[in-house]
């Protein structure tokens, strides 16, 4: 039960580039222009060092998301995520991904996170082996590839992802999709795509831009995301 927004190419503007006092407003320039898919960085001071947001700012999206039929796309870079799904999909989540590096159970919280009716997504760090993702295949409706250290925006992209990128595509059914996250503007979208990515999280690319609109277009075009 892939989220519906996810069957085709989709660039994914990441709220943690945007300007909190203006989140709302931001995110509506982004959705007016066609996007269907807004990330959502959640990070606890312990799996990575920074903290960020949590249920109440996914809450705070929802009625906006919905608006638009946008699916809030929350990527949970947190310790034991199985403690916190439930306030995720309270809270307005349309699809979930945990970190393999983060939790003994994914075959249970994956499970959790579809039988909340929600999107079920693994996500690894760039130097952790993609074998996790044959004992899961059948739990999963994405995967995310890092392609960068989970933890920061504006990074540079990792090269080697690209190589692991296409041995993940050509180990995931055509059904699940693909998400890159870290470093993706023009040139590395066009790139990842090349190499079997279908979903394009970009942050300082878009909401980090003095013209999110205008570059949440331009990003769209080059990797095919319909825009509607
Ligand atoms: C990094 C986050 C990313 C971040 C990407 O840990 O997972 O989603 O927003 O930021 P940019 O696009 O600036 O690399
Ligand atoms: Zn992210």
């Amino acid at each position: 039960m892939r989220p519906p927004q996810l069957a085709v190419p989709r660039v994914a503007p990441s709220i943690l580039a945007a300007d909190f006092s203006q989140l709302g407003a931001q995110v509506r320039e982004v959705l007016d222009v066609g996007a269907k898919v807004i990330h959502v960085d959640v990070m606890d001071g312990h799996f990575v060092p920074a903290i960020t947001m949590g249920p109440l700012a996914v809450n705070a999206l929802r009625d906006i998301a919905a608006e638009y039929g946008a699916l809030l796309d929350v990527h949970l870079m947190i310790d034991t995520p199985e403690r916190q799904v439930g306030e995720f999909t309270r809270a307005g989540a349309g699809s979930i991904t945990i970190h393999a590096e983060a939790t003994p159970h994914l075959d249970y919280v994956l499970a959790e996170i579809r039988a909340a009716g929600v999107g079920a997504s693994l996500a690894v760090c760039p130097t952790t082996p993609i074998a996790v993702y044959e004992e899961v295949a059948d739990a999963i409706d994405m995967a995310l590839c890092m392609t960068v250290n989970p933890g920061w925006g504006g990074q540079e992209f990792i090269e080697a992802s690209i190589g692991k990128l296409e041995r993940l595509r050509s180990m995931l059914a055509p059904e699940v999709a693909l998400e890159v996250d870290g470093g993706i503007q023009l040139g590395t979208a066009e790139r990842c795509g090349a190499a079997g990515a279908s979903v394009f999280v970009a942050g300082t690319a878009v909401l980090g831009s003095a013209d999110p609109a205008g570059a949440f277009i331009a990003l769209a075009e080059a990797v095919g995301d319909p825009r509607r």
